[in-house]
């Protein structure tokens, strides 16, 4: 679960999901069957696309980058639909996974014939929210999509093997099978900041997990005793839960003596504290 002061989280999750994959493997099947899994992941919840990347244009359909590998070794774009918008038939020339975030599209694959000409290959195709869909030159790279929707816009989020708004590829006449070349670009000439972490350092861990206040066991000096005690842990409150957490025990956490506060001690925040100082159990966690 991501706090509300990180909403773009799971777009920022996911970059780094892919950044891992390409890393790990070129071959395209295993970065589709992957990919597609991640991009399904992602587009099962539409509340994380930043509302500038989600606006139509009257005329055009619109092509919002969110993010380019800095090797150029896959993009992801939100693809905006304008109510009956509709590409022409074209290619990509790279593999490309086109997940459904709100709205619907329609699609439908061609093949090119031995004498040239374009034929549809299979029936039309409606992506709905949630499901993904997947082109490259292997297994199938020519199609038309359009918004199914008469009324209303639609948003698919789209990963490609490249940078796809600086890659050559085709648009192709229906009738002919001519093929033009084209590169597509993008709409906008900024980026939605995925890096701004701030919100959640400043709640700390607790706050990014559960969205709720910590509750807190604190050795009161004063009276000698342990109190229970609810707090917002944010930045400033993280100092006085350090010094509780130090009275509580003792100066140190035994099973994590280099931690300086609750956040990276862990035990005060998954499971409070027992007052009889036994329950922080030695740190257990990898981080
Ligand atoms: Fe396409």
């Amino acid at each position: 679960m991501n706090a509300p002061q990180d909403p773009i989280a799971p777009l920022r999750d996911f970059v780094v999901a892919m950044t891992r994959l390409v890393e790990a493997s070129a071959d395209e099947a295993t970065l589709i069957v992957e990919g597609r899994r991640l991009l399904a992941q992602l587009v099962a919840r539409e509340d994380w696309l930043p509302e500038p990347f989600t606006r139509p244009d009257p005329q055009f359909y619109r092509q919002f980058l969110l993010h380019a590998d800095p090797l150029e070794r896959f993009s992801v774009v939100s693809f905006v639909w304008g109510p009956g918008q509709h590409t022409p038939i074209h290619d990509h020339t790279v593999w490309g996974l086109i997940g459904m975030l709100r709205g619907a599209e329609r699609c439908q694959r061609y093949r090119r014939t031995d004498d040239g000409r374009l034929v549809p290959h299979g029936g039309e195709e409606i992506l709905h929210p949630g499901e993904v869909d997947a082109v490259s030159p292997t297994i199938g790279d020519i199609h038309v999509v359009a918004n199914a929707l008469g009324d209303q816009p639609s948003i698919s989020i789209h990963v490609y093997g490249g940078n796809i708004g600086a890659v050559r590829r085709h648009v192709f006449d229906a009738q002919t099978g001519e093929m033009k070349d084209f590169v597509s670009g993008y709409s906008s000439e900024v980026v939605p900041n995925l890096w701004d972490r701030s919100g959640v350092v400043r709640a700390g861990d607790w706050g990014r997990l559960t969205g709720r206040m910590a509750p807190m066991y604190l050795h009161s000096i004063r009276s000698s005793r342990i109190v229970r005690r609810h707090y917002w842990p944010h930045a400033a409150m993280q100092d006085r839960l350090s010094l509780g957490w130090r009275a509580l025990h003792g100066g140190g956490c035994p099973g994590y003596p280099a931690a300086t506060s609750t956040s990276m001690c862990g035990c005060g925040q998954v499971t409070p504290v027992d007052p009889d100082l036994s329950g922080c159990a030695p740190r257990t966690k990898t981080r």
